[in-house]
């Protein structure tokens, strides 16, 4: 482990009355990278060696007090001085040293403030250990100090939960000791240590007091271990998180430390940690990417189907005016009904104020024509996945909305720049694709059309973040980035089918790896008419008879899924859950004999192997064409839209957890048997050879990237 010399400038130091002020400024959150860590270590002895000092005040610069270990080191060896032995000296410091929470402190931060012998928060601090979201247990003395300040019951919930709590709740719980009134946090707490100081107030450290366990029933740690295990599968943390504060009960200080640093790295080390900090990198917004976007105040949506109530519930909730337009008086009629008891439902269910609730539904108004568009910023079309219709209604809001309206459309296929191209401003169009139920779905991808403005980019962008979603950027192409690696996917399920596996065995395999769904019960769910209009639509179409075959004969065998009782499984009436329907195995069996195909088992390995490998192949000749702009957003799309398991981190993080080589050779024997579908990847023969990942080739295109000063 090598040392290195600190960087004071990360840590400020000052003197104020006798009292060393210590900001950390590490934007943009404070995080306690090793250079941080070095400058504080260095800052408080310092402090503590200068006999004018009385007493140490830690304090964030800007917004946040310490967002927590530098996420990014995580994937390297740890390096000194670790934050636990800074955390150490910190609480050994003989002079009182008061954390001074002016804004949010999570995970390594809070862990900072806990060895700390006061604490005072500003009214809009949060506090929280969030480590557990990022498959990771506190890893910095939190499951040791903070079950000695509120109990075992209390810091389990806060762990396990990994929620962050208000700064009133903290003072409640007594993790705050002073909350603070004003808005200027350092003045505050530099009156606070003043009031220490003349007190004489010692230094309270909380690795010497024990951790109060007196009420707690016989079996509790057992029973939360359970279900903590439970509640999480996958994830070493949680039970981790319960056997660290049962050490914190049990066995001295230091014993229970060394042990919750044995089993942090190994939470670190693990797949599944890897995976969510792999995932919690690409779900951040890109920095500057909603730079420049205008002001958007209304929004019109057009088509008030389930898609279009979606959207104008998500876009009501989060502060805009809506316009729900649609021609057909029974279908706008019966989405501001569905709009309005989805929003009373969050009220009821106490997810949404009632006064919140409320104020969205009147932000909802209703239309019959497109006219009614002409005063929004931003008009969002949700009608029928059909060209010709979409170029109509683009033609029509080309005529009647002003010249710096953004037109967006929620096709989840569709060619954006020919939809553009119906109106005479093709520069104003972005593509703004849904996943459904839109109100809850996180994600929305931002296609980007041949000549969409970087203004209409950022616009789209900020929108969806102020929404409250995940809006990715892609390029324009068949099904964008999700839906056309859906259609690889899909089309392996869909042969599996003709070659011998039932829709319940496919779906089966699929869930055991962690799909969150099957893609069989997924198309019932989604209606299998659905995907039969968009392949109808599609030019490209591929000619080979297998090619969807199942899911086109159930269509018209009149199976539509879920929305009639029938699909690729059948259902009882009121009922989701699929059933096997014999009448489905011998249209597949007829239709394998007819194409001549010879069934036979198909493995669940092979199933897994089959649809992963199509995944990852399509994610990376979509990289390779400029469509998906890196593999993080790949495995974001995928893990936010597809319910693709987020301990696998997606299916490019997951090719390297498995090892390109590995991928390349599994395709390589696929092609042999299965034929041309699976010509490897350019990019993925090419990174497999060098040994590389997707993340290296991710991040050696955001090193070029940052030299030519482009910002994504
Ligand atoms: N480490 C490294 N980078 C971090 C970070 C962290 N802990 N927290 C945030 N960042 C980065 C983000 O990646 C983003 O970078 P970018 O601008 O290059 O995209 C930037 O900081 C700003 O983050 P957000 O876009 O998320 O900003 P918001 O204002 O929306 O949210 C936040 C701020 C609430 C602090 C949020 O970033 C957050 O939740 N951060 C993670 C907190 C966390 O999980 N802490 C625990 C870390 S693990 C730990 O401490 C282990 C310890 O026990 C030893």
């Amino acid at each position: 482990m090598a040392s290195e010399a600190p960087a004071p400038s990360l840590v400020g130091s000052r003197t104020e009355d006798g009292v060393a002020v210590l900001t950390i400024a590490n934007p943009p959150v404070n995080a306690l990278a090793q250079p941080v860590r070095a400058a504080l270590l260095a800052a408080v002895l310092a402090a503590e060696a200068d006999p004018a000092i009385r007493a140490l005040l830690i304090i964030g610069s800007g917004k946040q007090f310490v967002a927590g270990a530098d996420i990014r080191e995580f994937d390297a060896p740890p390096r000194v001085p670790l934050l636990n032995d800074v955390l150490l000296k910190v609480e050994a410091a003989t002079k009182p040293v008061i954390a001074v929470l002016n804004g949010t402190a999570l995970g390594g931060g809070l862990e900072l403030a806990l060895a700390c012998h006061y604490r005072c928060a500003s009214g809009a601090a949060t506090l929280g250990l969030p480590e557990v979201k990022l498959g990771l247990l506190p890893g910095a003395g939190g499951t040791q100090r903070l079950p000695r300040l509120v109990g075992a019951a209390a810091a389990l919930e806060l762990m396990l939960g990994g929620v962050p709590i208000a700064a009133t709740r903290a003072r409640d719980l007594g993790i705050v000791d002073r909350l603070l009134g004003g808005s200027d946090a350092l003045a505050g707490g530099l009156a606070y240590a003043r009031e220490l100081v003349a007190a004489k107030a010692a230094p309270r450290r909380l690795r010497d007091e024990r951790v109060a366990a007196d009420g707690l029933e016989p079996g509790f740690f057992a029973a939360r271990r359970l279900e903590a295990v439970r509640a999480l599968p996958g994830l070493l943390a949680p039970g981790y998180i319960v056997e660290c504060v049962e050490a914190a009960v049990q066995q001295p200080f230091e014993a229970a430390l060394a042990l919750s640093r044995r089993r942090f790295e190994e939470c670190r080390e693990s797949v599944a940690s890897r995976s969510l900090r792999h995932l919690f990198f690409a779900e951040r917004p890109s920095s500057g990417a909603s730079a420049g976007a205008l002001v958007v105040k209304q929004v019109a949506v057009i088509g008030a189907g389930t898609m279009g109530a979606g959207i104008a519930i998500s876009l009501a909730t989060s502060g805009h005016a809506v316009v729900l337009i649609d021609p057909s008086e029974a279908a706008v009629a019966a989405g501001a009904e569905r709009i309005a008891a989805t929003i009373e439902a969050a009220v009821a269910k106490g997810r949404l104020a009632s006064a919140a609730g409320a104020e969205a539904i009147a932000r909802v108004t209703t239309a019959a024509t497109l006219e009614a568009a002409a005063g929004a910023d931003l008009v969002i079309e949700a009608v029928f996945e059909s060209m010709a219709v979409k170029r109509e209604v683009f033609a029509t809001l080309d005529r009647v909305c002003g010249p710096s309206v953004v037109l967006a459309t929620n096709t989840s296929t569709l060619d954006v720049d020919e939809i553009a191209s119906a109106t005479r401003r093709p520069g104003a169009v972005v593509g703004m694709h849904f996943f459904s139920p839109a109100n809850i779905m996180r994600l929305v991808e931002i296609v980007r059309g041949r000549a969409s403005t970087p203004a209409v980019m950022a616009t789209a962008l900020a929108v969806a973040r102020r929404m409250g979603k995940l809006g990715i950027v892609v390029g324009n192409g068949f099904g964008f980035v999700g839906n056309r690696m859906l259609y690889a996917y899909g089309r392996e399920n869909q042969l599996m089918l003709l070659e011998g596996a039932t829709p319940a065995a496919i779906d089966a395999a699929l869930k055991s790896f962690g799909m969150a769904m099957g893609p069989n019960a997924v198309g019932d769910l989604a209606g299998l008419d659905i995907g039969y209009r968009v392949r109808r639509e599609r030019k490209d179409r591929p000619t080979d008879p297998r090619y969807y075959r199942v899911a086109d004969l159930l269509v018209e065998a009149g199976r539509l899924g879920q929305k009639n009782g029938r699909g690729a499984y059948r259902y009882e009436p009121g009922s989701r859950e699929p059933l096997p329907d014999p009448a489905v195995e011998a249209l597949i069996l007829a239709e394998a004999a007819r194409l001549g195909i010879v069934r036979r088992e198909v493995a669940a390995e092979e199933i897994v192997a089959r649809c992963t490998f199509a995944l990852i192949n399509e994610g990376a000749r979509l990289l390779e064409e400029g469509i998906a702009l890196s593999a993080a957003d790949v495995d974001a799309i995928w893990c936010n839209g597809y319910g693709f398991p987020r301990l696998r981190g997606g299916p490019m993080f997951y090719a390297g957890s498995i090892g390109l080589a590995a991928v390349l050779a599994g395709i390589e024997g696929f092609r042999r048997t299965h034929g041309p579908d699976w010509t490897p990847a350019g990019l993925l023969a090419e990174l497999a050879a060098g040994g590389l990942s997707f993340e290296d080739w991710d991040r050696r295109r955001s090193a070029t990237a940052a030299g030519q000063g482009v910002v994504r």
